[in-house]
C-alpha cells in the first residue's frame, strides 16, 4: 500500500491543495481527503468572486469549500485579501465615477477584510492577506497597483492591521512569486522587514511556488527559505506546482511549437526537480509550516492558460487520472 502525501509528511508540514467547488464531490472528492489534508480556494475568496458588487458578498463557493474542510478534518488556508488582480473595478470607483480618496478606499479596504476574515474566524488557520505587491523589475518595492496610487505604501500595514483585529489567532501571511530571484527576494526581504520593525502584526510568507523543471536551483530555493525565516517568520510554499516548459513571461500569442508535444526528457527533468523540491522541505523542518499545490491533478491547471492559452502543461505529482506519476514514491518514501 502506497502512503499518501498528508501520512508521509505528518511529521513535517501539512500538505494543502487549491480547490474549486467543483473539485469537492464524487470520486476527486475522495481523492482530495486521502491525500491532502489543507485546502485553498483557488479563486472563490479572491475580492472579485466573494465581494462582486458593494455590499454584496458571494458566500456560497467560499463556505461550502470551508465547511467540506471542517467536515473532513482539513485546514484551510484564506487566499487572498488584498491583490491587484481579481479585483472588482468598484472597489476604486466612488457614486460619480471618478476615482475614491484615500479615505474612501481604506474604509472598503477595511470593510471587506473585517467581513470575510470575521465570517471564518476560527476556521481559517492562515490567511494570505497582501499578495503580489512587489514589482518583478525596476528599484521600488511597491508595486504600482491602484491600492498603492490611492493609499500610499501604508496600505499593506493597514490590510495585516484589519485582518489582525477580525481574528487576533489566524496566521498572517504575505505572498509573492518569482521569490528565488534575487532582486525581486532582495525588495520582498526589505518590505517585510520594515513591517517588522514597525510591529504590524505579520507572521508569515509565502513563496508561492510556481517552478519548472528547470528552476530554482537547491541553492536559490534555500537562499530564499533562510533569508525570510531569518525574520522571524513562518515560510509555506503556498501555490506549488513545476512547469515542464521553460518558463516565460509576458508572451501572449501563441506559437507553432506550443502545438508540439511536450519532450520525454522535460518529465525526466521534473521528476528530478520534485525530489530535489521535497528533499529541501524536509532539511527545513520547522521552518517550514506549509506546502500548498496549486491545483489537484494534471487534469486541469492554471497553466494550460498561461502563458498563452491552450498550451497544455502537467505540472502536479497526480496525472489527469488522478494516478500517482512513476516518480511518486521518491516523493512518499524517504
Ligand atoms: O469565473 C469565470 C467564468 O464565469 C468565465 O466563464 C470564465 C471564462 O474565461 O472565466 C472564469 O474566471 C476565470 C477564473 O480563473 C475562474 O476559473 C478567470 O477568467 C481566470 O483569469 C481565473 O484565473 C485564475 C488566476 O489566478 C487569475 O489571475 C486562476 O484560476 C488561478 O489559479 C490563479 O491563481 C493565482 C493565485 O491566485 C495567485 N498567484 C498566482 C496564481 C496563478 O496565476
Amino acid at each position: 500500500q502506497q502512503k499518501t502525501l498528508k501520512d508521509a509528511y505528518k511529521d513535517y508540514f501539512p500538505v494543502g491543495v487549491a480547490v474549486a467547488p467543483r473539485n469537492l464531490s464524487g470520486p476527486e472528492a475522495e481523492f482530495i481527503v486521502k491525500q491532502f489534508n489543507s485546502i485553498t480556494p483557488e479563486n472563490a475568496m479572491k475580492m472579485g468572486p466573494i465581494h462582486p458588487e458593494p455590499g454584496r458578498y458571494a458566500w456560497e463557493a467560499p463556505d461550502a469549500i470551508v465547511a467540506f474542510a471542517q467536515k473532513n478534518g482539513m485546514k484551510v488556508r484564506g487566499h487572498t485579501l488584498c491583490w491587484h488582480n481579481q479585483t472588482p473595478s468598484w472597489f476604486f470607483t466612488d457614486d460619480a465615477g471618478g476615482q475614491v480618496t484615500r479615505e474612501v478606499l481604506l474604509q472598503r479596504l477595511k470593510q471587506h477584510i473585517t467581513d470575510v476574515v470575521g465570517r471564518y474566524k476560527g476556521r481559517i488557520y492562515a490567511w494570505d492577506v497582501v499578495n503580489e505587491a512587489v514589482p518583478d523589475t525596476g528599484t521600488s518595492i511597491y508595486r504600482a497597483s491602484k491600492f498603492y496610487e490611492i493609499i500610499g505604501e501604508d496600505y499593506i500595514e493597514k490590510a495585516f492591521e484589519y485582518a489582525h483585529a477580525a481574528d487576533p489567532a489566524a496566521q498572517l501571511f504575505y505572498n509573492d512569486y518569482n521569490t528565488e530571484s534575487r532582486a525581486k527576494r532582495d525588495k520582498i526581504f526589505q518590505l517585510i522587514k520594515k513591517l517588522k520593525e514597525k510591529n504590524v502584526p505579520i507572521h508569515g510568507v509565502g513563496l508561492q511556488g510556481h517552478w519548472s523543471a528547470y528552476e530554482p536551483s537547491e541553492g536559490e530555493l534555500q537562499e530564499s527559505i533562510s533569508r525570510f525565516a531569518s525574520l522571524g517568520l513562518a515560510v509555506q510554499v503556498t501555490e506549488l506546482d513545476v512547469s515542464v516548459h521553460v518558463k516565460e513571461h509576458g508572451r501572449r500569442e501563441r506559437t507553432e511549437a506550443d502545438n508540439a508535444p511536450v519532450a520525454p526528457e522535460a518529465f525526466t527533468r521534473q521528476a528530478a526537480q520534485y525530489e530535489m523540491l521535497f528533499n529541501t522541505f524536509r532539511k527545513n523542518r520547522g521552518v517550514l509550516t506549509g506546502i500548498t499545490f496549486w491545483n489537484v491533478s494534471d487534469k486541469t491547471t492554471w497553466l494550460d492558460n498561461f502563458p498563452v492559452r491552450g498550451r497544455k502543461d502537467y505540472p502536479l505529482l497526480f496525472d489527469g487520472q488522478l494516478q500517482p506519476k512513476p516518480f511518486f514514491n521518491k516523493i512518499v518514501d524517504f
